[in-house]
Order: structure tokens, then C-alpha cells, then sequence
């Protein structure tokens, strides 16, 4: 242990208290041994220091800081440099304003296209994900900055985040929920990994030995910092003995007394504290010593953010991650002198970020409206067309469509609202709203020349898209990417970006989508390894657009491929008039059929730069991802001997070059009784049985659903009163509900949704892990006995731990 001497001389009491928070975003401080605090903040594509008022949703304001696109947006970019660019930046801003841990990249798998939060996630493909991450995590710690990976793991849905139990086989968590995580922490090398809210296989994240000890210690080799998320923590004790060091926010010293006590009763070892705490000793003296420097010597310390250096490189992040979705007619470049009808309220106010605990508060904010004049665009007027909320309203329409009368081309901006891609929930739907549609239809009759922008963070359905000749897809492009959308409509930038994700023709062909979200007790993953493209490709579903795809203004030839035992050789050639950037993607599939498997999988990409009609050669090592599969008999990554298909493709399903390549294995047994996993072998795994299921599993799925006779306990959510035995608590249910029911209605839609985020699918123990010593447990305790059905009683309780709790908070007042 490197700091031994130091916790020598720790009393048990001081070493329990840098095991959780100071308040919602420091860590304790030990000032008689010079240990300092440390200051942790958000988030993924921006800093949110919040200086004054805390919370983990977004609410309360931050200090201004650079708004870079959102990871889904940059994971079309494919470019590893560009993300360790973004990261470089956000570590220096995050140095700048003092903060040791900055709560990103977060790398969850985009399982179902619903997931309220993939906006801030990357891919439905784990090694997209993990590449793109650690350039993030790279660059964020070049200024001395921990980078925090998360949610660490299978935090694939957002309703009931904090208590869901993910129910996935072994196979399936390795290859395609951790394989992000395993690239992110091997090669980034993040000194901070933040365990997910949920369980896996039933037991809590930050609790599971088999998670955080046998993969992220072992095989991994982890040594940095592991921290709850925000209110995260179930059974202290547990999740120290796991290795999860740090608890956030504070419990105002709750959870401290209970390690102390566990060690005093033998329950805890001693020494496993001591090492959670020399773990953290070092995150915490490394960061603040890189603190420190930032002020000194050449090039550093500027406190002052290079605001408009910044700004820049935020959109040229957005450039080159701005998809190029359809181009008939070569409507774009947008042709000078053509008069041009802009349309849509997203090109007055653009929807540029997501909501939740990852909102920044820009340092600037580039808008369309304000910029046309700049790109010498012939603007004959602009209408909103529509309401960004979603309520109809004919006269916009009516005027949007007069005006698209007279122009040669509708520039039209649309999208999803704030409100509908945030944190806390999933989205109702894959729709675009309908008013927006209807404007779309509209405005197609009257002049079929439209140019749609699209902003939004997740796959949508495109029911409309033949109504639209030219569309451009901005994703959540951060602070500049008005601009930068500008710049790809008028051929100032050429397009390069390609989709990270598949979009598919409707959502009912999507495989999860009968077992998403878990809704009781568990989510099921019963599509194992095929969703995403896995699944469109091998089970034969037509897609909208494929993984991988994106068009530019010009073209790319593939040609020349060579293939031996360390990778794959080509040559691209820009066989078009302007110069442009094309992403190769290297996919493998195994042409045996012993193991079940997707057709082909990514397991390398390369970005490069082609002026026109200049040809590159491009070498696609192979690494140590390329072949290998998890063995659930042998429990480890073995390479079956077999032939592989080598295939360089425009696209997941635009392969452009293939050779064979023989692969010589590990010998290992092979795993499956291929006659009972039928649905596996076939690939088509949207509707798999539970007994089948249950096979691949290897053992029987838990019960999914409540058991409404139970009393409700700790991990129960809120939600769960709607069943419970008190009048109380059914009355509070109701209450709740209506007052979200009538929100909506009268349209205040955020405010009802902060009922859904933060009440309602909370479990009760968040009562007390994160109103930061309000409440504590056996105050929980009383609330509880009063939503089982003994009102008077409970409420005795409650009110008797609260007199004790402010009893022993004036006693602690008057000691120091
Ligand atoms: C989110 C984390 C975030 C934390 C602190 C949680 O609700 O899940 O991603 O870092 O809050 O804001």
C-alpha cells in the first residue's frame, strides 16, 4: 500500500468518513492530515460545476461552460483523435474550474432505441463504444483530470434505473455489455469507474463480486477509484467489500457509523478498508497535485477558459459528426441563388444537448437564424411551422406552407424537444411529434423540394422520409452546431459522418422491444447478443439505415484487399470532384456455425482524409477482439478454429471487399447444445421463449414481478404504493400520479417529468441516500410502517428518530 504511513495514523472514524461525501459534490476533507477534498462534476460533453445550489438532474444552474456535441453525436465521427480532442479540451475546462473527477464518458449499450439516455451514450456497438471512449478518457486526463467511466454496467433503460434487476447471460454481458467498458478502462485507463444504479443477476452493481472483483480488478486490472452513482448505494458494507470505494453524495456520516460498526463487529476487515482508502489517497492527492500544477509553468493554469478557441473546436467536433442521411437529386450542397424558405422552431432555437444531470450551461450559443446572412444563403423568410412541445397549431402551419410557395427549396428544422430526451425516463415512443409531421406532409404539397435538418439524440422512425429530398442529421451537436450544420448545407464542409446506431423501419422490428423496459422487478435480455445490427443482419429485418452508414458529397472506391494473420490491407480512392473523408469498417464473421453468432461484427474502423481522385492504402490491424468469443464452459475468451469472412464495407450492410481468412483456435470445448437454443442459432431473437432463454441462462429467470403481498421494503420504488397496504401511501400514489397526469395536460411536461425522474422510480432507500442527512434510515424506517398499513405507529417512529437525529445534529454543532 503506498500510503500506509499516512493511514497508520488514521483513527477508524476518519477512515469511515472518506468512504462518502462531504455534501452533494466533495469528498471529506481531513484537515490535521492534510488529506484535501476533492471536487467531482459532471459531465460527458461539458462541465457542470454547479457553484451554487446541487442537484443530479439538471435543475439548478452551472458555471458556464463549452457545450461540445453529445458522445451519440461524436460516435458518428468514428474518429478516435477527435474524441481525445473533445476530452483534451474538457479536462483543461474541467482543471480550470477546479474539478478533480469529471463524471464521463458514459458508455452504455443503446440495447433498445427507447433508452431516454442514449443521447449521452455512443453506440449499439461495443468496440465503436470502447475505442471512442478512450480517446475521451485520454484526453480528459492529460490535465491531470480523472475521467469517471460510467454506468458500470448494463444501465441499458432509465425507468426504475435504481432498483431494476438485469437478467443477461454470461456470454452476452462479456461480449457485448462489457467489451466497451473492458476497451474504455484497458487502454484510456480511467483512474474513476461510477457503478450503475442497477443489479445485474440480482445483486447491486457496486455490490457484485463478479463485476467489480473477478472482472474489473482481475481481468482488468483496475486499481483506481470505483464511485456509486448519485444515491447509488444499497448495503454499504457490501458494496465496500466489492471495492467500491467511494459513496456519493453524502449521507451526512450514517453510512460512516455503519463501517465503523462493521469493522468493531468483525463484520468488515480492517484491511479492506484500508486499502478502498489508500485507492482513493491516491485519486485524491493525484488530481489535486495536477490541480496544483495547472496554475504553474508554460501553457497551463489558465483559469480563464479560451472561450472562442473552444467554440470553435466544438464545432468542427460537430462537423465532423453531422450525417448525411439522403441527397436525391443532389439537392445539397444547397445550389447558390436559389431563394430559400427557412422552416421549423429548431432553426430559431436550436435543440443542440439533452436533459439531465449531463446539461451544460453554454459558454455561447450559435443559432440559425442569426448566422444565414454569413452563408450567403437567399433567405426569403422564416416561420416557425410549428410548436416545439407538440400542440397543433393551425395558423403556423398555414403561414410556413404560403411561404414555401415561393421558395425553390424549404430548408426545414426539426426534431425532438428538451423535454422528451432526458434522464430518468425512456421515450414513449420512437416518433417525431405529430404536429411536426404534419407540417412535413403539408409543406411536401406545396413544394416537394425540402432539405430536413434533424436534431435529436436517438434513432427515429421515418415514415415520412419520402417526402423529403435532402436530409441532414445534426444529432445533439453542442453549442456551435447551428454552424456547423451550415457548413455541411452549403458544401463549406463535406459530410463524413456515419451512423453509430441502426435505424430501423418501425419500432416493433426492433428485437428488445417486448422486453423493454423491465417494468417490476427485472428486465429480461432475452435478444442476448443480437440487437442493433447483430440482430437486422442475421435475422433478415430491412432497416431504414444501416450501422455504419452516412453519405458525402463525393465517392469512395474500394479496392485491392489483402488479408493475413495480422490484419487487413486495402486501398480507398475519392473517385469523386470534391475532396472528402470516408470511415472504412472492418467486419469479421465466422463461417462456422458450432457457436451461435451475428454474421459479421465490427472489430476495427479507420477515418481518413481524401483530397478528390487521390488514392490511399489503409491497414486495419487485427487485435486481440477480432476472434474471439466467451466460452461460458471454459469461463474465458477462446478463438474457435474456423474460417472468417474479412469484410471492408462502406457500411454494416454496404460490404465493398471480402477475403477468407483461417484462424487457428484455442481448442477449447464448445459451448452449446446448439438443438435447444434455436432462436440464438437462427438469429432470430426477438420473441425467444422463456424456456429457451432460461437454457442459454443456465438457470431459471428470477420472478419479474411484484409480489404484491410483501410489504414494501428499502429497494421498493415509490411506484409500488400504488399496492401498498397503508390508505397513506395508496393516497400518496394517486396523488402523485394525477398531479403528473394533470402537468401534462395543462403542458407543463418537464415539471411533470421530474415527478417520474426523481420520485417516482425511486426506491425508498434514495429517501434517505440523497437528501443528504434530512432523513435517515430509521427515520425510512417509520415511513415505511406507515405505508405497510400502521399509520399512527410509523408516524410515532418518525417522528421520534427525527427528534433524535436533530438532538445528535446540535450535540455534534456544539462540540465543534
Ligand atoms: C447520473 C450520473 C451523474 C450523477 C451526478 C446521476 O443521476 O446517473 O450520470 O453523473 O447523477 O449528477
Amino acid at each position: 500500500m503506498k500510503y500506509r504511513d499516512l493511514i497508520n495514523k488514521m483513527t477508524l472514524e476518519e477512515k469511515a468518513s472518506l468512504m462518502s461525501g462531504k455534501d452533494f459534490w466533495q469528498t471529506q476533507n481531513i484537515e490535521r492530515l492534510g488529506i484535501p477534498s476533492m471536487f467531482l462534476a459532471d459531465g460527458p460533453h461539458g462541465i457542470r460545476k454547479q457553484a451554487e445550489a446541487a442537484d443530479h438532474l439538471g435543475l439548478n444552474p452551472s458555471i458556464p461552460a463549452t457545450c461540445f456535441p453529445t458522445a451519440a453525436t461524436v460516435a458518428n465521427s468514428w474518429n478516435v483523435e477527435l474524441g481525445e480532442q473533445i476530452g483534451h479540451h474538457l479536462g483543461q475546462e474541467a482543471a480550470a474550474q477546479k474539478v478533480h473527477v469529471l463524471l464521463g464518458p458514459g458508455i452504455n449499450m443503446k440495447r433498445d432505441p427507447l433508452c431516454g439516455r442514449n443521447f449521452e451514450y455512443f453506440s449499439e456497438d461495443p468496440y465503436l463504444a470502447g475505442k471512442m471512449a478512450a480517446g475521451y478518457i485520454r484526453g480528459i486526463q492529460e490535465h491531470g483530470v480523472s475521467a469517471c467511466v460510467k454506468h458500470f454496467a448494463v444501465n441499458n433503460q432509465e425507468e426504475r434505473r435504481m432498483s431494476i434487476d438485469t437478467i443477461v447471460d454470461e456470454r452476452t454481458l462479456r461480449e457485448m455489455y462489457l467489451t466497451a467498458f473492458e476497451i474504455a478502462i484497458t487502454e484510456g485507463k480511467p483512474q474513476t469507474v461510477m457503478s450503475s444504479y442497477n443489479k445485474l443477476n440480482g445483486t447491486y452493481t457496486n455490490e457484485n463480486l463478479h463485476l467489480m472483483q473477478d472482472i474489473l480488478r482481475k481481468e482488468w486490472e483496475f486499481d483506481g477509484v470505483v464511485v456509486t452513482d448519485w444515491g447509488g448505494s444499497n448495503d454499504r458494507i457490501a458494496g465496500l467489500i466489492a471495492g467500491n470505494e467511494l459513496e456519493m453524495p453524502t449521507t451526512a456520516g450514517e453510512t460512516n457509523a455503519e463501517i465503523v460498526q462493521a469493522v468493531k463487529s468483525g463484520k468488515l476487515d480492517e484491511e479492506v478498508l484500508n486499502q478502498c482508502v489508500d485507492r482513493l489517497l491516491q485519486l485524491v492527492f493525484t488530481t489535486e497535485k495536477a490541480l496544483a500544477d495547472n496554475g504553474k509553468g508554460k501553457g497551463k493554469g489558465k483559469t480563464e477558459l479560451p472561450i472562442e478557441q473552444h467554440h470553435s473546436a466544438a464545432q468542427v467536433a460537430a462537423e465532423e459528426s453531422i450525417v448525411l442521411l439522403k441527397n436525391e437529386g443532389g439537392i445539397l450542397p444547397l445550389p447558390s441563388a436559389r431563394k430559400v424558405a427557412v422552416i421549423g422552431d429548431f432553426a430559431k432555437e436550436a435543440r443542440y444537448q439533452g436533459a439531465g444531470s449531463s446539461v451544460v450551461n453554454p459558454t455561447k450559443l450559435d443559432q440559425t437564424l442569426q448566422l444565414l446572412e454569413h452563408f450567403g444563403i437567399d433567405s426569403i423568410g422564416y416561420e416557425p411551422g410549428f410548436e416545439r412541445y407538440g400542440k397543433r397549431n393551425r395558423s403556423k402551419l398555414s403561414r410556413a406552407c404560403a411561404l414555401a410557395k415561393q421558395a425553390d427549396i424549404v430548408l426545414l428544422y426539426i426534431g425532438l424537444d428538451e423535454v422528451t430526451e432526458a434522464e430518468g425516463l425512456d421515450r414513449p415512443s420512437m416518433r417525431l411529434p405529430d404536429n411536426q409531421v404534419a407540417l412535413l406532409a403539408a409543406l411536401h404539397e406545396v413544394n416537394p423540394n425540402i432539405v430536413a435538418v434533424l436534431s435529436c439524440g436517438a434513432a427515429i422512425e421515418m415514415p415520412w422520409i419520402h417526402q423529403v429530398k435532402g436530409l441532414i442529421h445534426g444529432y445533439l451537436s453542442g453549442q456551435a452546431g447551428a454552424k456547423a450544420i451550415l457548413r455541411v448545407l452549403t458544401g463549406q464542409v463535406n459530410p463524413s459522418g456515419k451512423l453509430a446506431e441502426t435505424y430501423p423501419l418501425r419500432y416493433e422490428d426492433t428485437p428488445a422491444a417486448s422486453h423493454f423496459p423491465g417494468k417490476e422487478v427485472s428486465v429480461e435480455y432475452r435478444e442476448s447478443l443480437f440487437f442493433g445490427y447483430r440482430y437486422y443482419d442475421k435475422a433478415r429485418v430491412d432497416v431504414l439505415y444501416p450501422f455504419g452508414y452516412g453519405l458525402s458529397y463525393t465517392s469512395f472506391a474500394y479496392s485491392g484487399l489483402s488479408v493475413d494473420s495480422t490484419g487487413a490491407m486495402f486501398t480507398i480512392t475519392n473517385s469523386g470532384s470534391m475532396d472528402g473523408m470516408e470511415i472504412a469498417q472492418l467486419y469479421v464473421g465466422c463461417a462456422s456455425d458450432n457457436i451461435f453468432r451475428p454474421n459479421k461484427e465490427l472489430k476495427g474502423f479507420k477515418k481518413l482524409f481524401l483530397r478528390a481522385g487521390e488514392s490511399k492504402e489503409v491497414y486495419i490491424p487485427f487485435d486481440d477482439k477480432a476472434f474471439r468469443y466467451f466460452n461460458i464452459k471454459t469461463n474465458r475468451w477462446e478463438v474457435e478454429e474456423a474460417d472468417y469472412a474479412i469484410m471492408v464495407g462502406a457500411s454494416s450492410m454496404d460490404i465493398r471487399l471480402e477475403a477468407n481468412l483461417h484462424v487457428n483456435g484455442s481448442g477449447a470445448l464448445l459451448p452449446y447444445e446448439p438443438a435447444k437454443l434455436p432462436s440464438y442459432y437462427s438469429g432470430k431473437a426477438s420473441n425467444v421463449p422463456q424456456a429457451e432463454f432460461e437454457h442459454l441462462l443456465g438457470y431459471p429467470a428470477p420472478n419479474a414481478t411484484w409480489d404484491r403481498t410483501q410489504p414494501l421494503g428499502y429497494n421498493d420504488t415509490i411506484a409500488q404504493c400504488q399496492y401498498a397496504k397503508g390508505w397513506f401511501a395508496r393516497f400518496a400514489f394517486h396523488a402523485m400520479t394525477f398531479a403528473h397526469w394533470f402537468l401534462q395536460k395543462i403542458g407543463k411536461r418537464s415539471t411533470a417529468n421530474l415527478i417520474m425522474m426523481s420520485v417516482y422510480h425511486m426506491p425508498f432507500r434514495g429517501i434517505a441516500r440523497m437528501t443528504g442527512g434530512i432523513v435517515n434510515m430509521p427515520m425510512l424506517d417509520g415511513m415505511l410502517m406507515i405505508v405497510n398499513g400502521s399509520f399512527f405507529k410509523g408516524l410515532r417512529h418518525l417522528l421520534r428518530e427525527r427528534k433524535k437525529l436533530m438532538q445528535t445534529a446540535s450535540l455534534d454543532k456544539e462540540i465543534t
